[in-house]
């Protein structure tokens, strides 16, 4: 899977090359590529913004210069299709089942917006055009500054779900996937007394069935859908 972030602000993703997202790059699992969105910034300040049609507060980010970016993007890319995510507070909450859905993908292309945001007719565009699927995600009812941070948050969903990637598989299929959500239940590890407070016996029992039954019975259905 080929990663690709559009910004203005490319060590927000430094990160990427840490832990097992750094080592799933090196061994080829996946590829990510940064852009600077203000290389494609043409004027004497190199500015990517302007102010909103309509008036009020803050900038928008122009639309021409991140059709020139995406433009380019697509250009150097064997993807058949591109995901093209645009990260907004006003987006539809991210879930684990949309990294369900984006782990399918050849290439991922995040736009990451600052100021008020992108002119709304890069999605619009976008939208119309056979190579590209648009989707607009937020990854919470909060505003950050931009969408960097919310595009690592879906590039790590996402990634940890490729084949390989994990060290032990077994971890995937113990956030078992059903209809209603995903389970997790509270784990313990050695020692067996911290401070007075015990690890429930069943969980030293050996009796695998009733180890099952307890974490079932003790598990917190997280809804797929967001709340
Ligand atoms: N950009 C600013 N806030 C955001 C959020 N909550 N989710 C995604 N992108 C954002």
């Amino acid at each position: 899977m080929r990663l690709t972030a559009i910004t203005i602000f490319p060590d927000y993703f430094s990160p990427l090359s840490l832990s097992l997202i750094g080592k799933a790059e090196e061994e080829g699992l996946i590829s990510t590529e940064i852009v600077n969105l203000r290389d494609f910034a043409t004027g004497v300040h190199r500015s990517v913004d302007d102010t909103p049609y309509g008036g009020g507060a803050g900038m928008v980010m122009r639309a021409d210069i991140w059709g020139d970016a995406i433009d380019s993007v697509s250009a150097s890319s064997k993807a058949k299709i591109i995901d093209l995510v645009i990260l907004t507070p006003s987006g539809r909450r991210f879930t684990q089942r949309d990294a369900v859905a984006l782990s399918k993908a050849e290439q991922i292309l995040f736009a990451c917006g600052r100021y008020e945001g992108i002119d709304a007719r890069v999605g619009e565009f976008y939208g119309t055009q056979d190579r590209f699927r648009v989707h607009h995600l937020s990854i919470g009812d909060y505003v950050l500054n931009g969408g960097e941070v919310a595009a690592l948050v879906v590039m790590e969903a996402v990634i940890r779900l490729l084949p390989g990637v994990l060290g032990n598989p077994d971890s995937l299929a113990e956030e078992s996937h059903n209809d209603e959500g995903f389970l997790e239940y509270p784990v313990y590890t050695k020692p067996p007394t911290w401070r007075g407070v015990d690890v429930p016996d069943v969980l030293l029992s050996g009796n695998h069935g009733e180890i099952a039954r307890w974490r079932r019975e003790n598990s917190q259905i997280v809804s797929s859908e967001g709340s």
